[in-house]
Order: C-alpha cells, then sequence, then structure tokens
C-alpha cells in the first residue's frame, strides 16, 4: 500500500498519538553520572569547559551523588585527581587513595546507589599516559599487572562495578583474575570495549589533569576509521569476562554502537564524552541551539541505535526534564 491509501502522517496529528507509537524511550535509570573527586574539603571547583561541571572534594561528591540518586540517577561513575603523580601512577592503587575514600564514603550514606569507578593511569601518572613507560611507549603487560592491582583495590573500597579505560591488551581477564583471587568474585567489569583515541576527550582532560605531557594515546586507543576492529575489541572483552560493553565517544559511533547491540545480548553502554556535552553547551550558550532539546534528542539518538545506559555529564539534567514529563 503506497501512498495516498498511506498516509504516515495520521499517526503524527496529535502529542497523545505520537506518545503512543514512539519507539524509543529514555528513562532517569537509563543513565550514569560521571564524578570527579579531588583533596580537600567543601571543594567544589567549576570546570570551564563543561558548565555544571566541577571537581568535588569527598564530602562535596557525597552531597551531587545524592542528589543525583534523588533525581532517579542509579550510578555515578568515579575519576580521582590524586594529591600526588608518580611514573606508575601508584597512587591509583592506594588504600587511603582519592577514589577509594570517596567510595567508602558513598558506600557509607549511599549504599544502595551503584558505584563505578574508572580504572586507569592517566590522571595519576606524571607524564599523563595511561600506564607504564617504555622510552616512548606505553608498556602493555607490566600495566595490565598494574591496572588489576588498581581493580582490585577500587573493588575492595567499595566499587561495585570497576571500568577500564585504558585499553591495555589484556586487561579485562587479567582484572577478572585479579578480582576473583582477591575474593570480590561479585565486582562487575563494564568494559570500555571500542575506546577510539578522540579529540572530543578534550575538556575532559581539564576536568581530570590528565592530558598526556608529550604524544598522544593513539598507539592504545583505537583508531576513529576503524569500525570492524571495534567489533574485534569488544570480542576479546566478552571472551574474557566483561559483563557491560562500553562505546565511546557515543553521537559519532553510532554504527559502532549498533554493530555492537545486533551480535552481543550484554548490557550495553555508550559514553556521551565531554567533548559532546561541551559543545551542546557552547553552541546553546551562543543562543545558536536549545541545550535540553539537544541534550534529550542526542540521548535518545543513543538509546536508538542500541544503548542500554548512557554516561553522561548531563544525567542530571536529563533526569529532572524526565521527571517533569518532558516527552518531546
Ligand atoms: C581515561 C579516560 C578518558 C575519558 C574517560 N576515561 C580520557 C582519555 O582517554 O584521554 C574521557 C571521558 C570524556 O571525555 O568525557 N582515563
Amino acid at each position: 500500500m503506497a501512498f495516498p491509501e498511506t498516509r504516515l502522517r495520521r499517526l503524527r496529528r496529535t502529542p497523545v498519538l505520537r506518545r503512543m507509537v514512539r519507539e524509543t524511550r529514555l528513562a532517569a535509570d537509563d543513565l550514569i553520572y560521571p564524578l570527579f573527586v579531588c583533596p580537600g574539603q567543601g571543594v567544589a571547583r567549576p570546570v570551564s569547559s563543561m558548565p555544571g561541571v566541577f571537581q568535588h572534594s569527598v564530602d562535596r561528591l557525597v552531597e551531587a551523588a545524592k542528589e543525583a540518586f534523588d533525581d532517579g540517577i542509579p550510578a555515578v561513575l568515579l575519576f580521582g585527581i590524586p594529591e600526588r603523580k608518580d611514573a606508575t601512577g601508584s597512587a591509583a592503587w592506594a588504600e587511603d587513595g582519592i577514589v577509594q575514600r570517596a567510595l567508602a564514603a558513598l558506600k557509607r550514606s549511599l549504599p544502595e546507589l551503584v558505584a563505578i569507578a574508572d580504572v586507569c593511569f592517566c590522571e595519576y601518572t606524571d607524564h599523563g599516559h595511561c600506564g607504564v613507560l617504555e622510552g616512548e611507549t606505553v608498556a602493555n603487560d607490566e600495566t595490565v599487572a598494574n591496572l588489576a592491582r588498581q581493580a582490585v583495590s577500587l573493588a575492595r573500597a567499595g566499587a561495585d562495578v570497576v571500568a577500564p579505560s585504558d585499553m591495555m591488551d589484556g586487561r579485562v581477564g587479567a582484572i577478572r583474575r585479579a578480582l576473583d583471587e582477591a575474593g570480590l568474585a561479585d565486582a562487575a567489569i563494564l568494559s570500555y570495549a571500542a575506546k577510539f583515541a578522540s579529540a572530543f576527550y578534550g575538556p575532559f582532560r581539564e576536568a581530570a589533569e590528565s592530558a598526556p605531557a608529550f604524544g598522544d594515546r593513539r598507539s592504545y586507543q583505537m583508531d576513529p576509521a576503524n569500525g570492524r576492529e571495534a567489533l574485534r575489541e569488544v570480542d576479546l572483552d566478552v571472551a574474557e569476562g566483561a559483563d557491560m560493553l562500553m562505546v565511546k565517544p557515543a553521537l559519532p559511533y553510532l554504527d559502532v554502537v549498533r554493530a555492537v547491540r545486533r551480535r552481543y545480548g550484554h548490557p550495553l553502554v555508550a559514553y556521551q564524552v565531554s567533548g559532546e556535552y561541551a559543545m551542546i553547551h557552547a553552541a546553546a550558550g551562543n543562543g545558536w541551539i536549545d541545550y535540553q532539546r539537544v541534550l534529550m534528542e542526542s540521548l535518545l539518538a543513543i538509546r536508538r541505535a542500541g544503548a542500554d545506559l548512557i554516561i553522561t555529564y548531563g544525567a542530571r539534567d536529563a533526569a529532572r526534564l524526565l521527571h517533569r514529563g518532558w516527552t518531546e
């Protein structure tokens, strides 16, 4: 049946009719809120390139997490800004490390909130690369051993989920074995399975104080040109025991999100990264687009492509809009 018998506009006539035939929905349950924890007391230092994002000391972080949980957001993702950095990033596995302290405080005040901890070294090394250097390059296997130590330390401190974002080969399997041997079999792994060497991470590096001192991350993160290779990365992480899979960034990589969705039944997470968030704010700040509508449309598009969950700095804004009945 074709036009004129078929008229697709019939089901677009009224807001309620449109609501009925919507294929994709967004809920606060789908959102994960990233937070940055720094030393000190009573600190909430704004990140200039990301409006609404702060470096929080542990006390303020707990408040921010509580507000997010009250908005209906089930999980936070933690990044740490440590007191000291060194060549290996050893502060990342310190028992009294900054994220370890934040986890303990979160578990005390908000035991139900799901705490996800980023596992990586770029915030902890004095050179800003994601592992131990051998000359100018990151040594894979030595870094993997350290990642496993960091993951165990974070899970012991209370992380429900550890999320390796380093892109070393073999890290998911090594982390799984280390967690199990440490009696932490219940700690889940959300692997940054397909993480691309993206220019969209720019603002994050200001927030996390993690820009590499020289070079870039192209010898460990993926080439933005490679979709088939992304599936091989995902295959390996699945084989090594990842519980949840992530594609990052989100909007420029929706084809990868869709391909992973088709291939696996695992919960699939997409990370709407700092640059994606900053661009929406920058354009809206100039009056060129509407922040709320573009945020919600981008999140819906990420869900439509096949992501179950979305990590976004706009999580609280989105959750509040959904709470007020946003259906546009
Ligand atoms: C690495 C890490 C990065 C992000 C999350 N984990 C930065 C990088 O790879 O350089 C970026 C997230 C964002 O841009 O919002 N620990």
